[in-house]
């Protein structure tokens, strides 16, 4: 297991924040654990898209997301996928890659006439790039041609992308900047979606590459690597520049993006194209430096002074007129001349003419002369001291270029001493150094632009990568709109299906409440004492007769067992009877009972029982009638009481 980098390195203490220091340990062990350094791409993007996982996992630092990222490997994949932006498309930039088809392949064709050519897409994602130079050179050599001379190496970290690009499968979207023609002649309709034709695919040979960390392909022709320099720091870039320096053929072609310049490397490169960002390698130049070094070496001035017979006054005049400071030392070391302007610049007087030089301040100030003059007597060549500082009367600084150049006789070449030219370049120091320092000003605008022009475009395929996912999003919501509205059309057609049910349902209960009525009021109105019970001999049915007689009322019966209920009717002589009833074994059965009921009212009654019988003659139950029977007047004989008007024990007179 990666152990987590101690927060005591020396790259974290200073003024470095919490948050910075989060962030770099984050980024170590990412590249501790999977082997991906971000430290070198561009931190404001990097951390925007990092953050946008922090918000999609749900914490707020990086700290918590370094757990989560241990806990959760599977992030791992959501993290690389939202850092390794991989907006793509084919003939992305379309008048870019006009002018590699109409200008740059026919260029470079004509330079490797028969030969093998290598191609490198740096950074392809998934895959687009590469079939597009794939399509750019089968064009311009013919399929068979470009099978036996081309193939194309195409590259990328991210191995998501890679795969996308070896299935070579894209959507019609996608293939929507393929000309139309070309879109014919290299794909092949696949269910809706294009396969880029196979017979090519194998001349494009994709593989995962780290443009930080892995070694650079060589050999190359033309190396095409857009929209992916801008996503590192300065640094970064200039090493990977580096590297494709050396991975180009001299002469070879660099393809780079919209936003993207060689900066560090306009010594290694010269423009095809600035606009286009298309460069070409130049080819190595160790040689000719040599020689311009040389060339260099010698553009000193050699303007010896010939000393020429004449007249002596004459040429001293003449030395008084040229307005530089000129000094003439013989041999000895002796100051021979020192025109106008020198003596006026050096304070140097007749008298001093004529004397030893190295007796005048002359001879080490401004710069030690003494010396220089050594040099030039014994190597019998000219010496330029360059840029010496001479502050003048009022203080303002002044450069001066001090020419120390040999005097020989030409005729029998001996040495007759040296000569000293000053030349006053401070209005050309000046105007250099405000130059440099405009210069350098427009370089910091040039960078600060170029770095604002790359987190521009960044942004934008940031922003592009967005709206891809909402687009998807917007696509998922729409299906899942679909189907909410198919499913509810469904419940709407299922809902009038159930209204005619509904409707049908209704009147039968209608019905059935009428039934129910109509059979309570029976119950209510019968004379005896009706009681329905179940094949299990509980109460079903208990009607208002039964009430009175019994003492009971039907809520507190319904569902009890009859034989238990105890309301003073010996049950035990109703068993045999109900069950034959239940049996099937008789239709009916009567028995006479005396009882005494809950209200202690002695009571005679015949109890009438018959099964209750299905339609189909399935016995689900019993119905009981009790009718209570009259009790005879006092005095009245057994038989003389049924013929009497019958009298209930109640007193009332029976019906
Ligand atoms: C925006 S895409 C550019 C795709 C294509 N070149 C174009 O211009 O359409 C940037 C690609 O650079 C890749 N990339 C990022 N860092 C990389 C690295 N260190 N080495 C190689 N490829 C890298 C990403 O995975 C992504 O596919």
């Amino acid at each position: 297991m990666f152990a987590r980098p101690s927060f005591e390195t020396p790259r974290l203490t200073g003024n470095v924040t919490k948050p910075e220091a989060d962030l770099e340990a984050l980024l170590a062990y990412l590249k501790g654990t999977r082997g991906f350094d971000f430290t070198g791409y561009k931190r404001a993007s990097l951390e925007r898209r990092i953050h946008k996982r922090l918000e999609t996992v749900g914490v707020s630092n990086y700290d918590d997301y370094l757990d989560f990222l241990e806990v959760h490997p599977e992030e791992f994949a959501g993290l690389f996928n939202t850092v390794l932006i991989n907006v793509t498309s084919f003939f992305r930039d379309a008048q870019s890659w006009d002018h590699v088809r109409e200008v740059v392949v026919p260029a470079l064709l004509a330079r490797r006439v028969g030969q093998q050519l290598r191609v490198w897409s740096a950074g392809c994602a998934s895959g687009e790039e590469a079939y597009t130079l794939a399509m750019i050179f089968a064009e311009a050599l013919g399929s068979e041609d470009f099978k036996e001379r081309v193939k194309i190496y195409a590259t990328d970290i991210d191995d998501h992308a890679l795969s996308k690009a070896r299935q070579a499968l894209y959507t019609e979207r996608e293939v929507a900047e393929v000309p139309p023609e070309m879109l014919a002649k290299y794909f092949e309709a696949n269910e809706g979606r294009y396969i880029f034709r196979k017979d090519l695919r194998r001349h494009v040979i994709f593989g995962r590459h780290d443009l930080i960390q892995d070694a650079p392909i060589s050999r190359v022709d033309m190396l095409v690597c857009r929209n992916t320099l801008m996503y590192f720091n300065a640094e970064t870039q200039a090493r990977i520049l580096s590297r494709f320096q050396f991975a180009l053929n001299d002469n070879g072609v660099l393809f780079l993006g919209r936003a993207e310049t060689l900066m560090t490397h306009t010594s290694d490169f010269a423009p095809l194209d600035l606009k286009r960002r298309i460069s070409t390698k130049l080819p190595s130049r160790t040689g000719t430096l040599r020689e311009r070094l040389l060339a260099a070496a010698n553009t000193g001035n050699g303007n010896a002074a010939k000393s020429e017979g004449g007249h002596a006054r004459m040429r001293e005049l003449a030395m008084d007129g040229i307005p530089s400071p000129h000094l003439l030392v013989d041999a000895n070391g002796i100051l021979i001349l020192a025109n106008e302007r020198a003596r006026a610049l050096f304070g140097i007087t007749q008298n001093d003419v004529l004397g030893p030089l190295q007796d005048l301040k002359i001879s080490y100030r401004p710069v030690e002369l003494r010396s220089a003059i050594d040099q030039v007597t014994t190597e019998r060549r000219p010496v330029v001291l360059r840029e010496i500082e001479w502050p003048s009367l009022t203080g303002e600084m002044r450069w001066l270029d001090v020419h120390v150049f040999p005097v020989v006789d030409p005729s029998d070449a001996v040495l007759l001493g040296a000569g000293v030219a000053f030349t006053d370049v401070s209005a050309a120091k000046r105007f250099q150094r405000d130059l440099e320092h405009a210069n350098q000003e427009l370089e910091t605008a040039y960078e600060e632009l170029q770095s604002t022009n790359e987190e521009l475009e960044t942004t934008n395929e940031e922003l592009q990568s967005t709206i891809e996912e909402l687009e998807t999003t917007n696509e998922e919501l729409q299906s899942t709109n679909e189907e909410l509205e198919t499913m509810n059309e469904e419940l709407q057609s299922t809902n009038e299906e159930l209204q005619p049910m509904n409707d049908e349902l209704r009147q039968r209960g209608e019905e059935l409440n009428r039934v129910n009525a109509f059979l309570q009021s029976i119950l209510t109105s019968l004379r005896g004492a009706v009681v329905v019970v179940d094949s299990e001999i509980k109460v079903l049915i208990w009607n208002r007769a039964a009430s009175e007689l019994w003492g009971l009322r039907q809520e507190e019966v319904r569902g009890k067992n009859l034989l238990g209920l105890d309301i003073g009717l010996p049950t035990e002589r109703l068993k045999a009877p109900i069950r034959s009833c239940l049996g099937g074994s008789k239709k009916n059965a009567s028995v006479m009972l005396e009882a005494t009921n809950r209200r202690g009212r002695h009571i005679s009654c015949e109890v009438t029982i018959t099964p209750l019988v299905t339609p189909d003659e399935t016995i689900h139950g019993a119905i009981l009638v009790m009718e209570e029977q009259e009790i005879p007047q006092q005095g009245a004989s057994r038989d003389g009481a049924r013929a009497a008007t019958p009298v209930r024990q109640d007193g009332k007179r029976a019906r």
